[in-house]
This record gives C-alpha cells, structure tokens and sequence, in this order.
C-alpha cells in the first residue's frame, strides 16, 4: 500500500516535468498520451523510450511517461493513474501477457483508447484500440532457421529466455521450437529465464558452462541481445571463443551487439525495430479522425549477420 502511494507521489512529479520536456514542437496533434513502459532491463528498451519520447515532442504529444520498473501491479496503477488524470489516451507496453481485462476495461469505460506496444496480451481484443508490434514468433523462427543452416541440423542449444509471463519469451520459444523440430539432430538442452537482462545472461551461463560438458554445447539462443552480451563474457571467462567454438543468435539488433559482431563473438541477431511509437500515434489519431483501425499493426525486422555489422552499428549510434 505504502509503495502504492509513493509510486502515485512519484507519478504526478512525472507528469508536470513531462509536460515542459515533450511540448516543444506544434505541427501536430496536441493530445494528451499516458505511456506505460515496462522498465530499463535492456539497451533495446531504453533505445524504444527515447524513440518514444522524441515522436511525442515531434507531434506537440504532453506524454505522462511511467516507467513500471517491471511490474505489473504497477503497470495497473499507472493507467488508473492516467485514467483519472483524464488523458486523451494511453500506450501500454505490458509487462506480461495475462491479467490485464479488468483495467483495459476501467479505460474503456472511461472512453479511453488504449494501444498496446510491443509485447502482446491475452485480454479481448474489443478492449484495445490496436495493437502495435513485431510477430515474436516469426522472430524465433528466423533466429531458428539461420541456425538450422548454420550447423547442418546438427545443434544442442542452450536458450536464456525472457521474462517469464511476457509475450515476446513465450512467442520467441515457440517460434523457434517450430522450426527446429524439423530437424531431429536440433534440441535445446538446456533453457533458462534471464529477464532480458545482461547481468543475468552471464550469470546464468557461467552456471550452465559449469554444470554442462561445453564441448557438447553447439549455440546458444538468447530472447535478447542483452543476455547474449552477457552469455558472451561468461563463455569469454570459460577460455572459450564466442561465436566460434560456441554460437550465438538473439533478437534485438542493438549497438553493442554489432560492436560484439565485429568482434566476431557473436553471429546473428533478429531485429526488433525500436521505432514503433509513430505508428501508435497515428493510430490514435485515426481513431480521433473516425477512421478504421487494424487490430495488429506488424513491425517488420529483419536477420543481421557480420558482415553488415560495421555500417549497422554506425548507422544505429
Ligand atoms: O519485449 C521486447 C523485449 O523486451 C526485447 O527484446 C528485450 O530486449 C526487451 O527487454
């Protein structure tokens, strides 16, 4: 209850400091947007903020921007806190996937589109304007298809997982189990949830290359390049050489991942476009301008392998 209270007292300090930071510009909408983001956990996330931040001010968007530090309890008291504050709309990016009908609702009731960002959520689809995002399964089938090629069929893979509850680790495993059960030599031996974050990657993998015969791993799958960072010092610190002796794929296509490419310590990784927040604005201008909406706005993201890895991490920093 206590962090209740000063999670609201910390809210409404946000909102006015939003206001005077994000106003700048006056060619667009002027609407009021709450925005709640799931946390700081990976380079990716921070680098989707900041893609947010900047559309708002572009649009003269006055963002209320809460940061639920991973929780979604906080998430919940985030929207309240939006709703009450009577904004014109909110973007959830949700932490997990289930228990989210009874708030989308508390919006709806309250004439407030809501457009989920990023990861999905399992509650009816009439509670939500749209949703805007990358397909995290096809992510995992790509991730799965280049390693498929890359070792002939022949793989035992390790798998650091995401959060556990959240769309993008549930889509990404399936995807990527799909295709590798094509091939009866591929199998994830081991799998471990890693909360997207790089600390936890090298921790977990330090663990696993203790308990595990390294010889006999051949890849490992990371939901995120943060983890695979991580995965990479832990296997750097085994006297083993990352992105050779073992390899490496993940999702994200972030600045460090290119640097670790060029290093050749690392060998693919799925983009997840961080420039999401121009699509959800126009959705909720098209849903002000009385136009139809689709339910699933698709980013697109491609495969990144080394040898683009140089003009990618110029372009990205
Ligand atoms: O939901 C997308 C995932 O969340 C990203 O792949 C990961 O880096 C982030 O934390």
């Amino acid at each position: 209850m206590q962090r209740f209270f000063i999670f609201i007292a910390i809210a409404s300090i946000v909102a006015p400091v939003s206001t005077l930071l994000y106003a700048q510009d006056d060619t667009a909408s002027n609407l009021r947007i709450g925005f709640s983001q799931v946390g700081t956990e990976s380079d990716w996330r921070t680098a989707f903020t900041d893609h947010i931040v900047t559309e708002a001010a572009r649009r003269n968007i006055e963002l209320l921007f809460i940061d639920a530090e991973n929780s979604q309890e906080n998430q919940i008291a985030a929207i309240r806190y939006f709703i009450q504050e009577g904004v014109d709309a909110i973007v959830l990016a949700p932490v997990i996937e289930t228990g989210w009908n009874a708030i989308l609702l508390e919006a709806q009731q309250a004439n407030i589109p809501v457009v989920i960002i990023d990861r999905n959520v399992t509650a009816d689809e009439s509670l939500y304007l749209t949703r805007v995002s990358s397909d995290f399964k096809h992510e995992g089938r790509l991730a799965a298809a280049w390693l498929a090629q890359a070792t002939a069929g022949d793989c035992n893979i390790v798998e650091l997982e995401g959060t556990v509850g959240s769309s993008a680790a549930r889509d990404r495993h399936i995807g990527f189990l799909e295709v590798i059960q094509l091939f009866p030599e591929m199998r994830i031996t081991v799998s471990q949830p890693g909360d997207f974050r790089r600390d936890n990657g090298e921790q977990i993998m330090e663990g696993i290359l203790n308990t595990e015969n390294p010889a006999e791993i051949c890849a490992v799958w990371s939901h995120n390049d943060d983890m695979a960072i991580g995965a990479i010092e832990a296997i750097k610190k085994a006297g083993l050489d990352p992105g050779d002796d073992i390899l490496i794929v993940s999702v994200d296509a972030i600045p460090d991942i290119f640097l670790a490419m060029m290093n050749g310590d690392t060998n693919a990784t799925v983009e997840l476009n961080t420039n999401m927040a121009g699509l959800a604005f126009d959705a909720i201008d098209s849903y002000f301008n009385g136009e139809s909406v689709p339910k699933w706005i698709r980013v697109p993201g491609g495969l990144y392998f080394p040898d683009t890895a140089a003009e990618e991490y110029a372009k990205r920093t």
